[in-house]
């Protein structure tokens, strides 16, 4: 099949090359010349583990073609998704001004049939707008028709959440769209949710709200674990297996944070807000969060009084590990905090640090984990790197000025730091 995917993000290029490799011809179509010109290349502009070997190879095999023009491949396409941005307009609704530009670009350019699918995350109503449009815009004689199809992938294993998963939601009205995507998707083998348009936008918005709100929930039996002297983890291990309420989405720590769970929290609280429901459930979630946030620097301004000019080392930028990115990352609330009081910051991370620079200001970054340990008062762990599990902390001990450490995310056990001579604290232990 021929398909086109506009916008090559997260979601649209992990897809478009995804579909690539599994023998398509896919167009990505972009707006800026730079960025099209280095995926030419197959530079990719996202750390993402394994997507630069896929696009180079799916480069390199004709399949994956990138492009500023939606002519020609708009007409060739027998598919075209949108997976453009859909970020928090100032009211907290999704802003989705590109979403409905792109529509009608892609109408100009039909020929022939074609199915036109959403990936990014909008609000219920908002596929019968685009539709409208395409409709509107679309030459005499080409034919079209319309689904959403969003899209569940983790930055971090964003391919293997592709090719395996847990199910494909498709919301069209039209038979002809529903067997053409199921065909596009069959060599993926996922169960199928089949469904109207409101119902697969919903899906989306429910699902990410859900998983946000099992995080707050841990991270506010968290807090109750620290009040009454349980552990936290061991709290949520144990109703973790019950498989009614599964282990996944329990960790404790700064707080969710990226690009999506923060927005489409926010979003489906105004979904709500504008239907009449107050969703003060999701309005908790919310807050949990932020306070996750705050906790951790309540913790560092009782372990080190007054801040000023106290030296902390940050371990961890990006809002979770396996990604450089920073949208809303827990680091940035938790650093903008911590220097309002007047420390001195350090900060380590592998992949983060040229992306954490951009919004993160009067940072000393640092070439390796052990150096933010340089005459420190305190470190602060915020990202759950693999590497920072298998520090040397007798090291780090020894360059600290005083052993005090605040593991945001569980990766040690607090004996063994205690042993070592560390005042440990972590999240809800
Ligand atoms: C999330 C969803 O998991 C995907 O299914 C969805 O497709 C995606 O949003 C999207 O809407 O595009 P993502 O934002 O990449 O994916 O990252 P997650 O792995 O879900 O993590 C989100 C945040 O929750 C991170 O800050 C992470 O550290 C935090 N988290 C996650 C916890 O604090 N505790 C946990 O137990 C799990």
């Amino acid at each position: 099949m021929t398909i086109t995917f506009i916008g090559h993000g997260y979601v649209g290029l992990v897809t478009a090359a995804v579909f690539a490799d599994l023998g398509n011809t896919v167009y990505v179509i972009g707006h800026t010349k730079e960025k099209i010109e280095s995926l030419k290349r197959g530079i990719v502009p996202i750390y993402e583990p394994g997507l630069e070997e896929l696009v180079k190879k799916n480069v390199k095999a004709k399949r994956l073609i990138f492009t500023l023009d939606y002519s020609p491949s708009i007409s060739k396409s027998d598919i075209v998704f949108i997976a453009v941005g859909t970020p928090t307009a100032k009211t907290g609704d999704a802003d989705l001004s590109t979403v409905l530009e792109v529509a009608e670009k892609i109408g100009q350019n039909l020929k022939g049939y074609t199915v036109v699918a959403t990936k990014s995350t909008v609000p219920a109503g908002t596929n019968k707008r685009i539709k409208r449009i395409l409709e509107e815009s679309k030459p005499q004689g080409a034919e079209v028709d319309y689904a959403s199809v969003p899209e569940f992938l983790r930055e971090g294993s964003a391919i293997s959440d592709t090719t395996k998963p847990d199910r494909i939601v498709i919301g069209t009205e039209s038979k002809r769209a529903k067997d053409l995507l199921i065909k596009l998707h069959k060599p993926i083998n996922a169960p199928l949710v089949l469904t109207n348009f409101e119902t697969a936008e919903l899906i989306k918005y429910a699902a990410n709200a859900f998983l946000a709100l099992k995080i707050s929930y841990a991270n506010a039996i968290a807090k109750l674990s620290e009040l009454l002297g349980a552990d936290a983890l061991r709290v949520l291990e144990g109703i973790g297996m019950d498989k009614r309420i599964g282990n996944m989405f329990l960790s404790p720590g700064p707080g969710y944070g990226g690009s999506c769970f923060p927005k489409d929290v926010r979003a489906l609280i105004s979904i709500a807000k504008d239907n009449d429901y107050p969703f003060s459930l999701l309005e908790e979630v919310e807050n949990i969060n932020h306070q996750s946030r705050r906790d951790i620097v309540r913790k560092a301004r009782k372990t080190l009084g007054d801040m000023r000019n106290k030296k902390i080392g940050i371990l961890g930028l990006a809002f979770k590990a396996n990604t450089d990115d920073m949208r809303d990352a827990p680091a940035i609330d938790i650093i903008n905090l911590l220097q309002n009081d007047g420390a001195k910051i350090s900060a380590f991370d592998p992949k983060a640090m040229d992306t954490a620079a951009a919004v993160l200001k009067d940072i000393d970054y640092k070439k390796e984990a052990y150096e933010v340990a340089e005459g420190a008062d305190l470190i602060i762990v915020l990202t759950e790197w693999n590497e920072f599990r298998e520090l040397d902390f007798s090291i780090i001990k020894n360059k600290m000025k005083s052993p005090n450490i605040i593991d945001g995310r569980n990766l040690y056990d607090s004996k063994e730091m205690t042993k070592l001579g560390f005042t440990y604290q972590g999240v809800g232990r």
